[in-house]
C-alpha cells in the first residue's frame, strides 16, 4: 500500500446481478486477474487502481482492500486471528474505527457477534502495548474494518470507501421510490446505451436514471462530488496521487452539446420534478438534462430514435385492475408513439409483464432494495404481436 507501484488484491462489492457489468468497468480502468463473485468481483491492482475504482466505479458499492485470511472454528480463533494484524499500521490509539461483518457459517451466525468480537480483539491489542485504546465511531470513523466468515474461513478487509459509494452527494431530496444510484448506472450501461443517441425517462420521480446517463455520456466520474472516502484517512494515504487522479478525471469531462442528443425526463407529479431539478444541479448537469411535466401517455417522442428506460409505479397504491390497465397503456403507448425506440422497463411486479403485451428480448434478474426484479428489453414494432411471435 506504501508503494505506488505495489499490487495487491482489491474486491469491489456490487448489487446482485451487476457482477458483469462491474467486472467489465474493472478492465476498462486497469484491473487484472478479475474474477467475478456473488455480488462482488475481485482484482488485483495498485494504490493508484484503489483510489481510482472509488472514484469511477459506477456499479461499485464499496472497494475493500482484504489484509489477512485465517481459519475460525469459534470464538477463540477469531478473536486470536484478529489480534495478530498489527493494527497500529493502520490505526492511531487515538483514531476511531468501525467493524462492518457478514457471517454464514455453522460457528458464527450473528453478524453483531462477529463485529463484537473483532472489537474487542483490536482493542485489546492497544490496551497492552499502550495502555489506551481507539474509539469505535459509528457515523465517521477514522478506519472502517470489514470482517467476511464464509464457512470456516474469515477475511478482513479495509474499506477504503467508508459510506457506501451509491452516495455520489448529488442526491439532496430522494422523493417517492428513489433508485439506488448503482442499481441505475448499472441499468444504463447494461442497456448498451451509446451515449450519443436520445436518452429519455418518462417516469423520472427524483431523475436518478437521467443523472447517472448524463454522469455517463459526459465521462464524468460518479463519486468526483465526493471527498469523504475512508482511504483518506489511512496513514499511507498519497495525496499528491490523489489530487493528480482527481485533476485527470476533472480534464477528461465531455462537454455535450444539447442539439446532438437529449437526455429528458417527465413525470406527472410536480413535486418529483422540482426535486429532480435540484439533484440535477447539484451534479451539475443543468445545462444537459430537460424536464417536462407531462404524463407518459401525452409525451410525444422526440425526433430521431434513442433509449427509453424507466420504472414505473409497482402498483402499492393502485387496484389490481387499475395497475393492470396502467400497464396496458404503457404497451399501447410505446408500440404507437415510440417506434423507433429501444426501450427498457424494471419492474418488481412481475405478473404485471404480460399486461405489456410485447415481446420481451432480454431480460436480466436484479434486485431493487430487497424485491426481486426485472430489466426487460422490449422489441418495439408495428404490426400485431402474432405477426412478430411467428417471425
Ligand atoms: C417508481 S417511481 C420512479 C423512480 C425514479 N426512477 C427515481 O429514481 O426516483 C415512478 C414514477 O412514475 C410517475 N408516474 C406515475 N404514473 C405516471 C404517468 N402516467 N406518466 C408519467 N409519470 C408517471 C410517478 O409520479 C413516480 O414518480
Amino acid at each position: 500500500m506504501s508503494n505506488k507501484e505495489e499490487k495487491f488484491q482489491i474486491l469491489a462489492k456490487t448489487l446482485f446481478g451487476l457482477e458483469d457489468v462491474l467486472a467489465k468497468e474493472i478492465e476498462e480502468l486497469g484491473g487484472t486477474d478479475i474474477k467475478k463473485l456473488n455480488r462482488a468481483v475481485e482484482y488485483t491492482g495498485d494504490t493508484e487502481l484503489l483510489y481510482k475504482s472509488n472514484l469511477y466505479l459506477r456499479t461499485a458499492l464499496r472497494i475493500l482492500l482484504p489484509i489477512a485470511s485465517f481459519k475460525v472454528i469459534n470464538q477463540q480463533t477469531l478473536y486470536n486471528g484478529i489480534k495478530e494484524i498489527d493494527w497500529t499500521k493502520y490505526l492511531s490509539v487515538d483514531g476511531s474505527f468501525l467493524i462492518k461483518s457478514f457471517a454464514n457459517s455453522i460457528a458464527f451466525n450473528n453478524s453483531t457477534f462477529v463485529a463484537l468480537k473483532a472489537k474487542d480483539a483490536i482493542v485489546d491489542q492497544f490496551r497492552e502495548k499502550f495502555d489506551k485504546r481507539p474509539s469505535v465511531d459509528k457515523n465517521d470513523p477514522d478506519l472502517q474494518i470489514d470482517v467476511y466468515i464464509s464457512e470456516n474461513k474469515a477475511i478482513v478487509s479495509l474499506d477504503s470507501s467508508g459510506k457506501p459509494l451509491n452516495q455520489r452527494r448529488y442526491r439532496k431530496s430522494g422523493g417517492e421510490a428513489p433508485l439506488n444510484e448503482v442499481l441505475a448506472a448499472g441499468l444504463i450501461l447494461m442497456s448498451a446505451w451509446d451515449k450519443k443517441s436520445n436518452f429519455i425517462d418518462p417516469m423520472c420521480g427524483s431523475g436518478t436514471l437521467l443523472i447517472e446517463a448524463a454522469l455517463i455520456a459526459t465521462n464524468r466520474p460518479p463519486n468526483l462530488l465526493r471527498t469523504d472516502f475512508s482511504f483518506v484517512n489511512w496513514p499511507s494515504f498519497n495525496k499528491n496521487l490523489w489530487e493528480k487522479i482527481r485533476e485527470e478525471a476533472k480534464s477528461n469531462i465531455i462537454e455535450i452539446n444539447k442539439k446532438d442528443f437529449k437526455i429528458i425526463g417527465s413525470d406527472i407529479n410536480l413535486r418529483s420534478l422540482e426535486i429532480t431539478q435540484t439533484n440535477i444541479s447539484q451534479a451539475g448537469l443543468s445545462k444537459i438534462i430537460s424536464l417536462r411535466h407531462t404524463s407518459f401517455e401525452k409525451f410525444i417522442a422526440p425526433p430521431k430514435s434513442g433509449h427509453i428506460v424507466f420504472n414505473p409505479p409497482y402498483g402499492e397504491r393502485l387496484k389490481v385492475k387499475e395497475i393492470e390497465s396502467f400497464y396496458a397503456m404503457i404497451g399501447s403507448t410505446l408500440k404507437h408513439k415510440w417506434t423507433d425506440y429501444n426501450a427498457w422497463i424494471l419492474t418488481c411486479n412481475l405478473p404485471l409483464l404480460k399486461h405489456i403485451g410485447l415481446k420481451p428480448t432480454t431480460k436480466f434478474k436484479l434486485f431493487n432494495a430487497k424485491l426481486e426484479c426485472k430489466f426487460i428489453n422490449f422489441t418495439i414494432f408495428e404490426g400485431k404481436k402474432e405477426d412478430l411471435i411467428k417471425n
